[in-house]
């Protein structure tokens, strides 16, 4: 029986909820640069392209995005697990709590959240960014900017999953495509803490060789199984 799991989760998860992955075909990252939209650099440049990309992606989530069966079965897990479970995403979507977690690790930040650049005071996003959206926590209201994490800055809470996963007995990693570091070394982190680690993902990753076990399907229908055996004490051992 597993004691301590960790579980990482990508674009893939909220698929099925109708958001878009990053590197698919019609894929975000094809239809904008990450240079222009991800990057602190782009930022300075051009807020007013970079505020209207998270503005959109903020906007589909106030129209009613819904979690899916995969996002249920993983709060399912926290709430039944005897052992402990630390779910990290790398999804800056608002899903694994709709779906019920209580407690999530966003490593990427989060959509529903903005950050005053001078202070870094965290405020709710009531508002789409913009000119007129302000911090409260300076003299002179600085303008918000997306509490996410670009290329080039350091993701959240890297101590706590590093010590996780360097105490783990299992690893899943869901729908993410293992391009992108430091969350990509992850399974090398639970590989070395000798944790069984398994992958579920719509097709094999860069990081396929590196998983003991794989499922090949559907988020929304491979997560759900798996947990229910996880709780039953039955899967892969
Ligand atoms: P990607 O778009 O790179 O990968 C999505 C993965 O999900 C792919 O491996 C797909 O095969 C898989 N997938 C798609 N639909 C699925 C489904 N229904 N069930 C299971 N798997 C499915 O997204 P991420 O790996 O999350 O970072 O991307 C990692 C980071 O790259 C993001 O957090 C973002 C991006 O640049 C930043 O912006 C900092």
């Amino acid at each position: 029986m597993y004691q301590r799991i960790v579980i990482l989760t990508g674009a893939g998860i909220s698929a099925e909820s109708g958001l878009k992955t990053f590197r698919a075909e019609d894929g975000l990252w094809e239809q904008h640069r990450i240079e222009d939209v991800a990057t602190p650099e782009g930022y300075w440049r051009n807020p007013e392209l970079v505020q209207r990309f998270y503005n959109e992606r903020w906007q589909q989530l106030q129209q009613g995005v819904e979690a899916n069966a995969a996002h249920r079965a993983l709060a399912r897990l926290q709430q039944q697990f005897h052992g402990e479970v630390l779910l990290v995403t790398q999804n800056i979507d608002n899903l694994h709590q709709a779906g019920g977690s209580q407690s999530v690790l966003h490593m990427h930040g989060e959509l529903v959240k903005g950050r005053c650049p001078k202070s870094q005071q965290v405020f709710p996003l009531t508002q789409p960014f913009g000119a007129d959206n302000l911090c409260t926590c300076c003299a002179i209201g600085q303008m918000l900017r997306p509490h996410v994490v670009w290329f080039g800055e350091m993701p959240f809470g890297l101590d706590r999953t590093y010590d996780a996963l360097a105490k783990c007995d299992l690893f899943i990693a869901i729908g993410t495509s293992g391009t992108v570091y430091p969350a990509a070394g992850f399974v090398e982190q639970a590989n070395q803490a000798g944790a069984d680690t398994l992958e579920i993902n719509l097709a094999p990753t860069e990081r396929y060789s590196q998983f003991d076990f794989h499922r090949k399907g559907k988020a929304g229908t491979l997560v759900p199984e798996v947990v229910e055996q996880i709780l039953a004490g039955q899967l892969l051992s």
